[in-house]
């Protein structure tokens, strides 16, 4: 496994290699990044992993700079699992110039859920895949279903410059209480993960009912009487005309972010 820190090397060792599949991460990886490797590898792809916690995808200081960093445990799980690179970009790698401007219209899907509540969040995702990609040349991008929106989003953002890279959705990946893992779960203490697992599961349990609901607030009461501090959204959409929606089908999923003990947690299902 190689561990390059800049553009010019990571664009060289990458020059004439063919069949290569990219798990873009902000690090501190758990076993949903794994499955993403093991995605990667399975179809016998060059498998390049990029650790990198993009600060102007954070609209909030403070949970940037709290944002859990394991380097070395990555590095090993990389190595574990046979990584072949890892691009561990300093920040000004990413970002060489003085004044960042970040202009990135975002057509679809952009005005709800993260979108609504973490304003500039998906512009800044997409600058960094787009910096990114502009140094991995990838065939295969591997994502995390976790993060749906982002993953519709990316996936449109890459459709709308006609880029042949093909996206692979990666099913989420929980603990055995059906809490989604999440690089903020090591955030939280084991009475937190406890509760979220208790969410998921009453969430999971009464999915057609809040899909079908025009007022979720005896749910949303509900999932404050287990301990969530507050709750962003709880909404059902159809990911087909990526519209809120009261009817449950296939293309129906539900999505949640919520507070617990000062994180802030999303999942969908
Ligand atoms: O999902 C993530 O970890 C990040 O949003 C991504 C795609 C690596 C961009 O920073």
């Amino acid at each position: 496994m190689k561990i390059i820190k800049t553009a010019n090397k990571i664009t060289l060792e990458l020059l004439n290699k063919k069949k290569i599949g990219f798990i873009p991460t902000m690090g501190c990886l758990h076993d949903g990044h794994v499955s993403l490797i093991r995605k990667s590898k399975k179809k016998k792809l060059l498998t390049i992993v990029s650790i990198f916690v993009n600060p102007f995808q954070f609209n909030n200081k403070k949970d940037y700079k709290k944002y859990p960093k394991t380097i070395l445990t990555d590095l090993k799980i990389c190595k574990k699992n046979k990584v072949d690179y890892v691009y561990l970009p300093q920040e000004k790698d990413i970002y060489p110039e003085k004044k960042i401007i970040i202009k990135n219209k975002i057509h679809y899907f952009r005005k709800f859920m993260e979108g609504k509540f973490r304003p500039g969040h998906f512009e800044g995702v997409i600058e960094v895949v787009k910096r990114l990609l502009s140094r991995i040349k990838t065939n295969y991008l591997f994502l995390g279903k976790k993060d749906y929106q982002q993953l519709i989003i990316i996936k449109k953002y890459l459709e709308s410059i006609d880029s042949k890279i093909k996206v692979i959705p990666c099913d989420t990946i929980r603990a055995k209480n059906g809490v989604a893992l999440s690089s903020r779960n090591k955030l939280l203490d084991q009475k937190s993960l406890n509760v979220a697992g208790e969410i998921i599961n009453f969430l999971k349990q009464n999915k057609n009912q809040i899909i079908k609901s025009k007022n979720n607030s005896f749910f949303l009461s509900k999932i404050k009487e287990f301990g969530a501090k507050k709750i962003d959204y709880l909404s059902a959409f159809n990911l087909k005309q990526l519209k809120k929606t009261n009817k449950p089908s296939l293309n129906t999923r539900v999505f949640i972010a919520y507070h617990l003990n000062g994180i802030r947690l999303i999942d969908n299902f």
